[in-house]
């Protein structure tokens, strides 16, 4: 089998960072380069300073501080990388679509596309292409077919290697995965690939975690995963609402069927929706698939855990309008989290970018604190959405740096992410400073319903009446 000393990865963000640099750390012999058109983001991964990479993920400055400039390089010398390397990650950004065929659900391939086009353009040497992006379904025979014709005459295995790696622990993941998986042809040359990338997490993984399957099967299997985890997180949110109207507690309703070993206690807590880059387009794309066989059903099944999660945002920010009297407007409620989950800096699809446009549109004036993102991401995600003007989203939401100080006189406080620090607050401080009565909305279960009681405040938690 040949022996691997370069490889390379097209895309620097949440996905190509954490897994190369995880890569490069376990594989020292191997040389790694992460290559992204974006100067700004390769700058930020070169930066002496530790804090200013672009991805926050615990665990994960300490890796790239031990290994950049020995094994692992970040660069934005494309050409030169694809050119060394024997195997190329592909790692850039899938997006929904966004107009024309599939809008709103189909995944964007153009730079998928793109990725490709260069590798077929520069390479002279054969070469293995590993898709990493979260990726529809039969991306890889698109790749396979611009590579085979329009390429110098060499050959390219094309591989489906999806990230299973969760965000805030994403090193772990990469360090512990309970399995990888590695689709390629069933051919002689497709198996030897196969076992080519499987070398490369045999550094740290038992053989038996990785998992070699067809292309097909690899690419399915990344969506199901996400969609079978996404639709617990909105069967227990479904549950939450009937909870809330009657004296059940969703907690103990998840305690009890957690425990039944054919659920299991994990992704049963509820909460003001799931966001993140991966769930919502996973199954959008489920759908768009089913559909374009002919399966209408089956794309219905699936749509419907979007839409519950849609409802779930929904229904929180219209929770927290009715209870506030029925109107927010000039009332100022403070944020706390804007990140789709703890610890990461990502607010892809968060839900918190959505309960803030619904109160906007009550005109409430918000201000936000997180722990991670910056005040440029904030207001980037409130003007993609379009719903207001950037002046109007500038004049009616506000970023906070203390979040103690932020809750003077405010109406309500509205939990958003599950960040640990917002346990250790002085909740007794913060409420002398708010206004009376003072509302807390926990769209994350974070806090004690008893003890913010005993504080005098009106806390309402999801899934609680
Ligand atoms: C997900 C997959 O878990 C991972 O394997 C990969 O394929 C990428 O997509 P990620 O999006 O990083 O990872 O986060 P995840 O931990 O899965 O959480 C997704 C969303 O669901 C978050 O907004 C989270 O807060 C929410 N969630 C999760 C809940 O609301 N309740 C739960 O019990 C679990
Ligand atoms: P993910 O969560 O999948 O990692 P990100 O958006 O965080 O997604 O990262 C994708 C990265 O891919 C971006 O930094 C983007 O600049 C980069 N990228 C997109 N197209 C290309 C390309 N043709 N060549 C190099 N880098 C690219």
């Amino acid at each position: 089998m040949k022996k691997v000393n370069k490889i390379c990865c097209i895309g620097a963000g949440y996905v190509g960072g954490p897994t190369m640099s995880v890569i490069a750390n376990q594989c020292p012999e191997i040389t790694v380069t992460v290559v992204d058109i974006n100067q700004e983001r390769i700058d930020r991964w070169n930066d002496e300073d530790l804090d200013k990479l672009p991805v926050y993920e615990p665990g994960l400055k300490e890796i790239v501080a031990s290994n950049r400039g020995k094994n692992l390089f970040f660069s934005t010398e494309v050409d030169k990388a694809i050119d060394e390397a024997e195997i190329i990650f592909i790692s850039v950004n899938t997006p929904t679509k966004t107009y024309g065929k599939g809008k709103g659900q189909a995944a964007d391939l153009k730079y998928v596309e793109l990725c490709a086009r260069n590798i077929a353009k520069v390479a002279k040497t054969d070469k293995i292409v590993v898709e990493k992006s979260t990726l529809p379904v039969r991306t890889a025979s698109a790749i396979k077919s611009i590579l085979q014709n329009t390429g110098n005459g060499v050959n390219f295995e094309i591989l489906s290697n999806p990230e299973f790696l969760a965000e805030g622990t994403a090193v772990e993941d990469l360090l512990e995965a309970d399995r990888v998986l590695i689709g390629g042809d069933e051919t002689p040359s497709g198996k030897e690939a196969k076992d080519i990338l499987s070398s490369i997490y045999e550094h740290w993984l038992p053989k038996e975690r990785i998992l070699q399957t067809n292309v097909w099967s690899s690419e399915l299997s990344k969506l199901v995963a996400n969609a079978f985890l996404a639709q617990r997180v909105s069967s227990i949110n479904a549950i939450s609402a009937l909870c809330e109207r009657t004296d059940a507690n969703i907690s103990e309703v998840s305690r009890a069927i957690g425990t039944d070993s054919r659920i299991g206690p994990k992704f049963l807590n509820a909460s003001v929706g799931f966001g993140g880059s991966c769930f919502q387009k996973d199954i959008l794309n489920l759908v768009y698939i089913s559909r374009s066989f002919g399966l209408q059903e089956v794309g219905d099944y699936w749509e419907q855990v979007i839409i519950m999660n849609d409802y779930q945002k929904r229904r929180f920010a219209e929770k927290i309008v009715s209870t506030l009297y029925n109107t927010v407007s000039g009332k100022k409620i403070i944020f706390y989290g804007w990140a789709f989950k703890k610890d990461t800096n990502d607010t892809r699809e968060s839900a918190a970018i959505y309960v803030a446009d619904a109160l906007l549109e009550e005109k409430a004036e918000i201000i936000v604190y997180d722990p991670k993102v910056t005040e440029k991401t904030i207001y980037a995600d409130l003007d993609y959405l379009g719903t207001r003007s950037p002046e109007e989203n500038r004049k009616l939401l506000k970023i906070a740096t203390n979040p103690i100080e932020a809750t003077k006189d405010a109406h309500a406080i509205a939990i958003l992410t599950e960040w640990e620090e917002f346990k250790t607050y002085d909740w007794s401080e913060i409420y002398d400073k708010m206004l009376k009565p003072a509302f807390v909305f926990d769209g994350r279960r974070l806090l004690f319903k008893d003890e913010m009681e005993q504080k005098g405040f009106q806390y309402y938690k999801i899934g609680q009446s």
